[in-house]
């Protein structure tokens, strides 16, 4: 059966790299862009043009480069935004201008100082104006996770009507529940009128550690693209991330819902963007962590040497991992070792690897870890020779 298909759109150099101490150059910026297109995301949000000059040439030289993937610059609903980033996006071959605004109560109140009525006003100006320059707009209502969804559905109605090819409804603040926000995308399909001309959107803030469940959820419900960033960088405790919704997808057939992401380049994309906004990955990050394919209780270890599936759901090749690994601690067994020990160039026999063993535990002991240069030395300590 066909599957449907979720847009990624990646905002990795905008929302990720607003991370205080994350700034990227423009030749950073560029290297990621490429790497990016070269994954199959569908959308690079670029930058935030009027927000810097750097940034302003940051989308402009992306835009040059970029072959496949629609280049997108950021705005608020404000004329002068828009028209700098209409400019930024000069030489894109798919340009796509993200305006929007503040919906909840607590933004029209304290940001605006202006009642719902006036917000809409600005919002279908705003999408009205970008529309002037670019046939793809994108609008988000910022806080949507905390705005009631009676007045958000006037709101998308209405942006709607005007053009706006893509709905945003971000939870900014990270603060919905996955079936809370699955309900609110799809009270929009079912409520906005035109909603067949646009594509709704999730962008989900993780301060509850919820981004990517609310995603998933915003997808189970009707909404074709996510907004992520690579490792789940992002403000505070981050945005969903993109490896993730993507594996999820590809894990869950039953969702039969796929996107066109290269799976193969995401742990060395994880590496690269880590690498270059000196931003360390947590080990156990899901997909892309150091232990994510690491293996060290005894147990699980014998169970994955017998048949890797016993405790991986995914196939680490099929993310561009080597091969599991069978990490060596004192929690390991004999299975682990005989392994591992294979690998370095013992082949141990069973009378062999039960005195190796002994040896083993009494220097795992004092260890985190043992390596391969730790077993050579292990197996000499044993003594082989002289029970042979
Ligand atoms: O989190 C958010 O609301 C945003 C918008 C600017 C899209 O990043
Ligand atoms: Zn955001």
């Amino acid at each position: 059966m066909n599957k449907d298909k979720v847009q990624i759109f990646d905002t990795t150099l905008r929302d990720g790299e607003q991370v205080p101490g994350c700034k990227l150059n423009t030749e950073q910026k560029l290297v990621i862009a490429d790497r990016l297109d070269q994954l199959g995301v569908d959308i690079i949000e670029a930058g935030f043009p009027i927000s810097s000059p750097g940034d302003f040439s940051s989308v402009s030289e992306i835009s040059k480069i970029v072959k496949n993937a629609t280049v997108c610059g950021l705005t608020r609903a404000v004329k002068k935004d828009i028209e700098v980033a209409a400019e930024a996006l000069r030489y894109a071959k798919r340009p796509r201008i993200h305006t929007g605004i503040g919906t909840s109560d607590s933004h029209i109140k304290y940001k605006f100082n202006a009642s719902r009525e006036e917000i809409i006003q600005r919002a279908v100006d705003a999408v009205s104006y970008a529309k002037s320059f670019v046939e793809d707009v994108e609008f988000y209502a910022e806080d949507a996770g905390r705005t009631d969804n009676e007045f958000l559905a006037r709101v998308c109605e209405a942006v709607v009507k005007v053009g706006a090819t893509v709905l945003n409804i971000p939870d900014t603040t990270g603060y919905c529940l996955p079936e809370e926000y699955g309900a609110k995308i799809k009270y929009l399909k079912e409520n906005v009128k035109g909603i067949d001309k646009a594509i709704l959107s999730c962008h989900c803030h993780n301060d509850l550690g919820l981004a990517t469940a609310n995603s998933i959820a915003g997808v189970i419900n009707g909404a074709r693209q996510i907004e992520c960033t690579i490792n789940g960088i992002g403000e505070r405790a981050g945005n969903t991330s993109l490896e993730e919704v993507v594996m999820i997808l590809r894990q869950h057939p039953d969702l039969n819902l796929d996107t066109n992401i290269n799976s193969k380049l995401l742990y060395d994309t994880s590496l690269m963007v880590s690498n270059s906004m000196c931003m360390p990955v947590q080990p156990n990050k899901a997909i892309v962590g150091a232990n994510a394919f690491a293996h060290s209780s005894g147990i699980h270890q014998d169970g994955v040497i017998k048949n890797r599936e016993t405790y991986e759901i995914i196939n680490p090749e099929d993310v561009g991992v080597t091969e599991s690994a069978i990490v060596l601690t004192a929690r390991s067994g004999r299975a682990a070792l005989a392994y591992r020990a294979k690998k370095v160039g013992y082949d141990l026999t069973k009378l062999q690897l039960d005195i190796v063993y002994q040896e083993f535990l009494k220097f795992a002991d004092k260890r985190k870890e043992v390596m391969d240069n730790d077993i050579h030395f292990i197996v000499e300590e044993s003594k082989l020779n002289e029970i042979n």
